[in-house]
C-alpha cells in the first residue's frame, strides 16, 4: 500500500455515501481494503525485523551478556532467556557495537583473555566502566546462538582506517597473516562470514564523504567473504549533507544509512505517563517518517536512477525521556506500551511499501534501551509491546508483498493545530523542513503471501476511541478459513511489568469473518490485528 499515491484515503462520510449510493449493499464497513493477490512481485526481506544492540546503558551487559558465572541460567556467558526470545521472533540481523559507541570501539579492547582485557570508559555512554568482556567473539557467539546474521559498524571517530582493516582481516581472513593468526590464538579457527558492514555513525560535517573514500577500500573481500558496505546517514534530517555524500560517494557503497526516531515530545516525554494528545502526536510522527524516507530515497533516485543503492534504516523507535527509578539517564532505559507497538506497526507498514529500497530496518534497541523487546531486571525478564508486534509479524519475513489500496478515514487532535514547538523540541528540525500535517490516517495495514501460499494481513487501528469495520477484498486469491491474534489494551498506556508481565500480549481474534468472497473484520480502537487466510 501507498499511503498518498497508491493508497487513497477518502474521510468516512464519503464512503458512507458511496454506500448509500449503491442502496442494495446489506452493509457498509466504514474503511475498505482491496488487496491485490495476484499482483506481488517483490519480497519482503527479512532484514526489515533486524535489531540494533549497542555497548549503551544495560542493553549489552544485564541485557544480553551477565557472564559465565552468573547464577542468571546462560550459554558462556549469554542469556539464555534472551536467547530463546529473540529465536522466537526470528531475529534475522543484528547491528552492533554501536551507534556512537561504534566510533569510540577498539576492537582490540574486546578480544583475548577475558581477564587481561582493559577496563575502558564508554565516553558516549555516561561515562561508565567498559569490561569489554563482550567482544567480537562473543557477539558473534550471540549471533550464533540466535541464528541470525551480523552488521557490523566501524569506528572512524577516534579509530584509524588500519583499526578498520585489521578488523575485517582478523574476522574474514582465512589466510595465513598476523590477523587471521590472532583470531586463531583467540580460540576460532575458521574466519566468520560477516557480509555488512557500516563505516561509522551519524557522522555529521562536509568532510566524512573523504573519511568514507578512504576507509572504503580497506573493507577487503577475503576468502570469499562478500561485503555489503554502507556509509553514515547524517545528524538528523540534513537532506543537503546526504545529497553532497551520495554526489561524492554513490559509486562505492552498497547501502545508505538513516536513522530517525519518533522521540515524545509535544506535551509530555514520559513512556508510560501520558495522554490522548501524545499518543496522537507520536503516531503521527511515526506516519512522517515515510515522508522522510520519500525524501531521501528521492536524492537516491538524483544519483542512482537504476536503484542499485539501498536504504538501510540502521537506527529507528520511539525514544521517550523518563527516568525510570534506580535506572540512569545515559541508560536510556524505558518503558514500552500499546503506543509503542503501535509505533513498530505504522513503521513496519511504511518499510514494505519502499521495499524496492529498504533491505533492512534494525529497531533501537534490542534489550533495555530505546524501544526494547525484552526488559531485564535481575533474572527476570518480560517481553514488550513492540515484542509482540515483531511477533506478529514475523510472518511477513521474506514473504511476497501484495500491494493493495487501503480507503479509510482519518484521526486527529485539536492540539495539532494550535500547537507551536518549543525552542527545546528535539523535533524542530523535522517538522520544520517537512511543513505541518494534521490528519493521519486511522488504519494501517500490510497483506503478504508466505512460501506455503497462506495470505497475511496485518492491520492496525490506530484510534484509541472509536471501534471500526473494514471490508478486505482479496483479489485474485480464494480461502476458506480465516484466523487471527489481536494486539489491544484497556488503555493506552497500557504495558507490562514485571509484577504483571503478561498485562499485553497477543490473544486470539475472532472478530475477521468471511462473508461471500469478502472478508469483514471488526476491529476495536487502538487494535493491532494480524491475519491469517487459508
Ligand atoms: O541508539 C542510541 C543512539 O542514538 C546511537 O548511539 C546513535 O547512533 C543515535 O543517535
Amino acid at each position: 500500500m501507498m499511503f498518498r499515491k497508491k493508497l487513497r484515503f477518502v474521510p468516512f462520510i464519503c464512503l458512507l455515501g458511496y454506500a448509500c449510493l449503491l442502496g442494495n449493499l446489506a452493509y457498509a464497513a466504514e474503511n475498505k481494503l482491496v488487496v491485490h493477490a495476484d499482483q506481488g512481485k517483490q519480497k519482503i526481506n527479512k532484514f526489515i525485523y533486524g535489531q540494533f544492540t549497542e555497548h549503551l546503558g544495560r542493553c549489552i551487559y544485564d541485557g544480553i551478556w551477565v557472564g559465565e558465572n552468573s547464577p542468571i541460567p546462560n550459554t558462556r556467558g549469554i542469556r539464555n532467556d534472551v536467547v530463546k526470545a529473540l529465536k522466537h521472533i526470528k531475529v534475522p540481523i543484528v547491528r552492533w557495537p554501536g551507534g556512537c559507541f561504534a566510533d569510540i570501539y577498539h576492537w582490540k579492547d574486546g578480544i583475548g583473555p577475558r581477564a587481561e582485557r582493559p577496563v575502558t570508559i564508554n565516553r558516549v555512554g555516561g561515562d561508565v566502566k567498559e569490561s569489554n568482556h563482550f567482544g567480537t567473539h562473543e557477539f558473534m557467539d550471540f549471533c550464533e546462538q540466535v541464528g541470525c546474521e551480523p552488521y557490523f559498524c566501524g569506528n572512524v571517530g577516534d579509530g584509524t582506517a588500519e583499526e578498520f582493516a585489521e578488523w575485517v582481516e582478523y574476522t574474514t581472513s582465512d589466510g595465513d597473516s598476523p590477523m587471521a593468526n590472532l583470531r586463531r590464538k583467540n580460540g576460532r579457527d575458521e574466519p566468520w562470514k560477516i557480509k555488512y558492514w557500516a563505516i561509522g555513525n551519524e557522522q555529521g560535517g562536509r568532510k566524512y564523504a573523504l573519511t568514507y573514500l578512504r576507509f572504503r577500500p580497506y573493507l577487503r573481500e577475503y576468502s570469499g567473504n562478500k561485503v555489503y558496505s554502507v556509509p553514515s546517514g547524517p545528524v538528523g534530517l540534513d537532506y543537503r549533507w546526504t545529497d553532497l555524500l551520495l554526489k561524492m560517494a554513490s559509486e562505492q557503497m552498497d547501502g545508505l544509512a538513516l536513522h530517525n526516531y519518533a522521540w515524545s515530545g509535544e506535551r509530555t516525554q514520559s513512556a508510560v505517563n501520558f495522554e490522548e494528545d501524545d499518543w496522537y502526536f507520536l503516531l503521527r510522527r511515526s506516519f512522517r517518517m515515510e515522508e522522510h524516507i520519500e525524501k531521501v530515497i528521492g536524492i537516491m533516485d538524483k544519483y542512482d536512477p537504476e536503484k542499485r543503492i539501498e536504504l538501510v534504516v540502521d537506527e529507528w523507535g520511539a525514544w521517550h525521556e523518563e527516568l525510570s527509578p534506580g535506572e540512569q539517564p545515559a541508560d536510556n532505559y524505558q518503558q514500552n506500551t500499546l503506543r509503542d507497538a503501535m509505533v513498530a506497526a505504522i513503521h513496519f507498514d511504511i518499510f514494505h511499501r519502499h521495499l524496492d529500497r529498504i533491505p533492512m530496518a534494525n529497531i533501537a534497541q534490542t534489550v533495555n534501551v530505546i524501544q526494547a523487546m525484552i526488559l531485564t531486571k535481575g533474572e527476570k525478564m518480560l517481553l514488550t509491546p513492540t515484542y509482540h508486534v515483531f511477533d506478529m509479524y514475523k510472518v511477513h519475513q521474506d514473504a511476497t508483498y501484495l500491494p493493495s489500496d487501503l480507503e479509510c478515514g482519518t484521526y486527529t487532535r485539536e492540539a495539532a493545530r494550535t500547537f507551536t514547538i518549543s525552542d527545546e523540541s528535539r523535533d524542530r528540525p523535522y517538522l520544520d523542513e517537512l511543513g505541518p500535517l494534521y490528519d493521519i490516517p486511522v488504519l494501517t495495514a500490510t497483506a503478504s503471501r508466505d512460501n506455503e501460499g497462506k495470505i497475511h494481513v496485518s492491520i492496525s487501528n490506530i484510534d484509541p476511541n472509536k471501534a471500526t469495520t473494514v471490508e478486505c477484498d482479496i483479489r485474485g486469491a480464494k480461502f476458506k478459513s480465516v484466523s487471527g491474534t489481536i494486539l489491544t489494551a484497556p488503555e493506552i498506556n497500557t504495558h507490562n511489568t514485571f509484577e504483571k508481565p503478561d498485562a499485553l500480549k497477543p490473544e486470539k481474534f475472532e472478530g475477521a469473518k468471511l462473508k461471500g468472497d469478502k472478508l469483514i473484520i471488526k476491529m476495536p480502537s487502538k487494535s493491532i490485528v494480524a491475519l491469517e487466510l487459508s
